[in-house]
């Protein structure tokens, strides 16, 4: 027996995240972490919120909060929205707690002193206009590998290149525009170069690893590795364990990579078992650590954190990094800021957790992106319903009406079972090199398998004309449910237990798939719905809320305008004909407005001050050509305006000789 160590990538504690980033290192960690748990190995769990960097001031800054705040904010959300979904994390700890702290000082100070890490004089980015420095994501500017003009001072999103902030072609700072200028400064950099020739070696006896991840790694070793600043002029992050690098930090990457060996630490303290633990998982050669992540944190996985644990000289290495590529949704990339996409809690507000693991597993981006919609997911949920629910549903109600919900006393149908073990096989061959996507289709084929043999066997007639044979049916359908929950478990967890409980049985080995694991003469539990078929226009919830659009409208920064650009606006004057409530939206009215040139529908946030008796009939200010956006399921063609203020929202009022399409400037 082996011994495990699964991570998943630390995500940033600065916002929500969505399906995208379960699809790619979370729900396939979760998978295979269940799978081997059911194996009865010894494995362990951990990841945690990545809590200093770039991205969290950005967006304490953003939101008009300390980054304290953010990251407390973030950590917990973050932290439910994975246990609603069933991530099942041994320890999710964050970096900002003082035993990774600690750690990633003292890493530092280890390979400084064994001559892994120096100082260098060297110039950074300053904006003067805003009076900082500008590492990382603070600066913009294109890219110069792959000329993508969305680079930013860590990294290229378009080509995953880890970029300098001076490397930039055409820098400008992030925050404001400005071109910034040079200035010199002291940072401590960690001399990758050390490491190339043995990375090389290390790289090349790599087996089963993602053909992805090797070329990503071969072309990043075919640049020549270079020495990299792991110091930042920041005031957010582990501080730098010097007296002479007061005020500055440790890059993020450098630390959060060791925030896995912190977290493992932090559960070994947390749990209260033996202290030492934690290096059975990171320093006996007999662990094999497996990192799951996204395709973008290639390199820091594969590069830098080896070398660190390399030149750190006792602990082991990753065995297998299987990054995923990225979930796109409807052919766009996910970004919840850009609101392309659904976060997790958004999705658990609405829906129950399995059928989108199910979906993301179905269409997880293994080998090459992936492209997920609304569509996908209803025709992935309903075919839990009409599949794996409708074999388990069935043969439960079966069993309830014609048996007394009591396993019948019968002989089995060994060939069914039989198929079962060699499925659960074939789905163990696939889950240990990584392949969830074909596992999980085993796994619904031989629940159509059941269908198949319910159907062909027939027990409503052989009820009658052959009982015997019908309990042999019911009782090998009866079986095949039990093995069904072994197989499904690792993929829809809570779906799996509840099976188990209709069965009345406690929790499964995966060995026990395929075997007679329901003693006859028992009764079994009611029958509880699995699944819930899906409806055209079921997504229709995940529209806008009304409140997102007013933190939106209120966030937005007002630069100055061309008058040109002012001109771009149609306003004109309109008259409400009609206004109506929309289900659901407490402070939403529909509202068609005559503009002249036509009547269009307006959703506007009015339910609050007026009634529609005060709106009917009113001529109002209306902005035409915005784009038009759906709120609470309604398309909305514009909007009315209106003074905001501490005396309250009160609608512009043309004249009273004004007619529907004059125009307003
Ligand atoms: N926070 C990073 C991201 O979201 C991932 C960090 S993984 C780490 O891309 F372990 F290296 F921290
Ligand atoms: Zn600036």
């Amino acid at each position: 027996m082996s011994r495990y160590m699964v991570t998943s990538a630390l995500p940033y504690a600065n916002g929500p995240k969505h399906l995208g980033h379960l699809a790619g290192a979370y729900l396939p960690a979760d998978i295979y972490v269940r799978y081997m748990r059911m194996r009865g190995q010894d494995i362990l769990f951990c990841s945690g919120t990545d809590e200093h960097g770039v991205p969290i001031t950005i967006a304490a800054e953003k939101m008009g909060i300390s980054p304290l705040e953010v990251v407390d904010r973030f950590h917990s959300a973050i932290s439910d929205d994975f246990k609603g979904f069933g991530i099942s994390f041994d320890n999710f700890s964050r970096t900002t707690c003082p035993e990774h702290v600690e750690f990633a000082q003292s890493v530092f100070l280890e390979l400084l002193e064994k001559g892994h890490i120096a100082p260098r004089d060297m110039k950074q980015l300053y904006c003067s206009d805003c009076k900082r420095y500008l590492p990382d994501r603070y600066i913009n500017g294109t890219c110069p590998k792959c000329g993508s003009e969305d680079a930013r001072g860590d990294q290229c999103e378009n080509c995953g290149t880890w970029t300098e902030p001076f490397e930039l072609i055409d820098p400008r700072c992030g925050i404001c525009g400005a071109t910034p200028e040079t200035r010199d400064t002291r940072h401590w950099f960690l001399l990758l170069d050390h490491f190339q020739e043995w990375l090389e070696a290390w790289l090349e006896v790599q087996s089963g690893w993602k053909t992805n991840v090797l070329k990503y790694c071969r072309s990043w070793l075919n640049d020549g590795l270079r020495e990299r600043a792991i110091t930042r002029d920041l005031s957010w992050g582990v501080p730098v364990p010097l007296d002479e690098a007061k005020g500055k930090v440790l890059y993020v990457w450098f630390e959060a990579v060791l925030g896995y060996i912190s977290s493992t630490r932090e559960y070994f303290r947390k749990t209260g078992k033996d202290q030492e633990e934690w290096k059975k998982y990171w320093q006996d050669p007999d662990t094999k650590l497996i990192q799951f992540i996204g395709k973008d944190n290639i390199v820091f996985h594969c590069i830098i954190e080896p070398s660190l644990l390399h030149g750190l000289e006792k602990y082991i290495l990753p065995w297998n990094v299987p990054a995923n590529e990225y979930l796109n949704i409807s052919g766009r990339k996910f970004s919840t800021s850009r609101g392309t996409g659904i976060s997790m809690g958004e999705y658990l507000d609405h829906f129950d957790p399995d059928p989108m693991r199910y979906a993301l597993a179905v269409n997880a981006p293994e080998t090459r992106d992936s492209d997920f919609s609304w569509l996908e997911y209803q025709s992935r949920n309903n075919e839990l319903a009409d599949v794996l629910g409708n074999f388990i549903n069935r043969t439960l109600r079966f069993t309830a009406s014609k048996f007394d919900n009591m396993i019948p006393v019968a002989d089995l149908d060994m060939t069914l079972l039989n198929k079962a073990s060699e499925t659960a096989k074939e789905i163990a061959a696939l889950m240990e090199s990584f392949k969830f996507k074909k596992a999980i289709g085993l796994a619904m084929e031989l629940a159509r398998e059941g269908n198949r043999y319910f159907d062909t066997a027939q027990p409503w007639k052989s009820l009658k004309a052959d009982p015997d044979r019908c309990a042999v049916t019911v009782a090998t359908c009866l079986n095949l449910c039990a093995s069904l929950a072994v197989i499904f478990e690792p993929f829809i967890p809570f779906s799996a237990e509840k099976i188990r409980r209709m069965l009345g049985l406690e929790e499964l080995k995966w060995a026990e798939a395929g075997t007679v694991l329901l003693r006859p003469g028992l009764n079994l539990n009611s029958v509880e719905i699995l699944f819930k078929k899906l409806e055209d226009g079921f997504e229709e919830v995940f529209d806008k809320p009304e409140e997102t659009l007013e933190v939106e409208q209120k966030e937005l920064e007002k630069p100055q305008v061309d008058f040109d650009d002012f001109m771009k606006i149609e306003f004109k004057v309109g008259r409400i004909l009609s206004v109506e409530d929309i289900k659901k939206a407490k402070k939403l009215y529909r509202i068609e407005v005559d503009t002249g040139d036509r009547v269009r529908t307006v959703v506007a946030g009015m339910k609050e001050h007026y009634t529609k008796e005060e709106l009917q009939g009113r001529l109002v200010a209306v902005v035409c050509n915005l784009k038009p956006v759906k709120l609470c399921g309604v398309m909305s063609h514009g909007m009315l305006m209106a003074s905001d203020g501490e005396s309250g929202v009160f609608l512009l009022e043309p004249g009273a000789d004004a007619k529907p399409g004059d125009t307003i400037r």
